[in-house]
């Protein structure tokens, strides 16, 4: 297949694609088609690398409202209602919202996603079923599960052992939730066990990492020292990090000496951690959003994520990353040119690194054939304009695909 007339990447010169056998073999502009090829011609559109979901908890997603809503929009009404969704939970009610989100992350250029899975649960039913879902699914979407204690590690009973036991039914990473351990010697130890049974095991780490506005939540920095020592440097990222927004810039200036060293990536969750932090503060009120700006500006790794979709902690989603990164420009005050231009790398290139699939993703002649096509030139129109994704292609195939949106104004 020839896909002819493309802007790759904000690139002002057309190019044409060429795809055989599920990869791409050329690359360039003026592109002839061989006998018998197919051609798509694409028209002058913009062609993005897929997009990814870096962190989301794909087992609570399409629960708002059911049986209750969160009135006050807090986390810990939004716990109350979880616990009267539990009952519940089984593998056809995971599976039957899974797949419905799926598409719905499909409709929307997403091919790649990392789900935490709640493993503080005895029978650990929800990592077993996202496990089995994670096959059905594959040809449609890369599904990465992270093994994630909810209450902890050390503060919930057998917490090492269910983390174990989660790695050794297939999770590809080991989690952690050290500002929710009980105390601070619990959350240094419960990072030295995640990140110890990650190294003894081949996985990647992901942390839910200092999600509080509390500037004496330092978990960051054992992850960060633990990386480094033990050699995992990028297959280690903490997500969240909200505390950092609320650290003073003397620490932050010591603390980023170690960032830069251990080479760990970033997720930032601008919508959630936008509507949950900040609950506590009367005003001025933080923004609970750990520094983009500044760590982007030295070099380190941040990819943007939901965390929730329409659960009882965020009542709004769509399966659209575009609000993320919009929001997420924002609250950062990264708004420059250059910065709206390139901010699709979020929610792409930089995720592809958050997931350590770097490799196999991107438009380079010899990768899989992963690439989206959206209604726009460039991905500043496309982020200003809430542009469709007209075209998703995974692997060769064409896997979503939607039509321009018509509008007439009468006038
Ligand atoms: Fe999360």
């Amino acid at each position: 297949m020839l896909y002819k007339n493309a802007y790759i990447e904000n690139s002002e010169q057309l190019s044409d694609l060429r795809v055989e056998g599920g990869k791409f073999t050329e690359i360039g502009s003026g592109l002839e088609a061989k006998a018998g090829e197919e051609v798509c011609n694409l028209g002058g559109k913009l062609v993005l690398p897929p997009f990814i979901e870096s962190h989301v908890h794909l087992d609570a997603t399409l629960t708002a409202g059911d049986p209750v809503w969160n009135m006050s929009g807090t986390l810990f009404e939004g716990i109350a209602c979880w616990e009267k969704r539990k009952p519940k939970l089984n593998k056809q009610d995971i599976k039957e919202r899974v797949n419905r989100v799926v598409r719905m992350y499909a409709a929307n250029g997403i091919q790649h996603i990392r789900t935490h899975v709640d493993v503080t649960d005895p029978t650990l039913m929800a990592m077993e079923t996202m496990i089995e879902l994670r096959e059905e699914l594959k040809d449609w979407m890369d599904i990465q599960i992270v093994a994630f204690p909810q209450d902890g590690i050390l503060s919930f009973p057998n917490g090492k052992q269910l983390m174990t036991d989660a790695v050794k039914m297939g999770a590809d990473c080991v989690g952690a939730i050290p500002h929710y351990e009980f105390t601070r010697e619990y959350s240094v130890e419960s990072l030295n066990f995640a990140l110890n049974l990650a190294a003894e095991n081949d996985k990647l780490v992901d942390v839910h990492c200092d999600e509080i506005d509390d500037e004496a939540s330092r978990g960051l920095e054992t992850v960060a020292c633990r990386a480094l020592e033990l050699g995992l440097f990028d297959k280690v990222t903490a997500s969240h990090t909200t505390a950092m927004h609320s650290y003073n810039n003397a620490y932050m200036l010591r603390l980023m000496r170690l960032l830069k060293l251990s080479r760990i990536n970033f997720v930032a969750n601008p919508l959630v951690n936008t509507h949950l932090q900040g609950r506590v503060d009367t005003y001025p009120k933080r923004r609970g959003i750990t520094r983009v700006k500044e760590l982007t500006a030295e070099g380190l790794n941040v990819s943007f994520g939901h965390d929730d979709i329409f659960d009882p902690w965020y009542p709004m989603g769509s399966g659209s990353l575009r609000d993320v990164v919009f929001l997420g420009l924002h609250v950062t005050q990264m708004m420059g040119y250059e910065d709206i231009m390139n901010s699709y790398r979020f929610i792409s290139t930089n995720a592809a690194k958050t997931l350590h699939i770097q490799d196999s993703y991107g438009i380079e002649a010899g990768k899989p054939a992963g690439f989206i096509v959206m209604d726009a030139k460039n991905y500043y129109d496309a982020l200003n304009h809430d542009s469709a994704v007209l075209l998703s292609v995974k692997d060769g195939k064409t896997i979503a695909q939607a039509k321009a949106a018509e509008r007439e104004v009468l006038f």
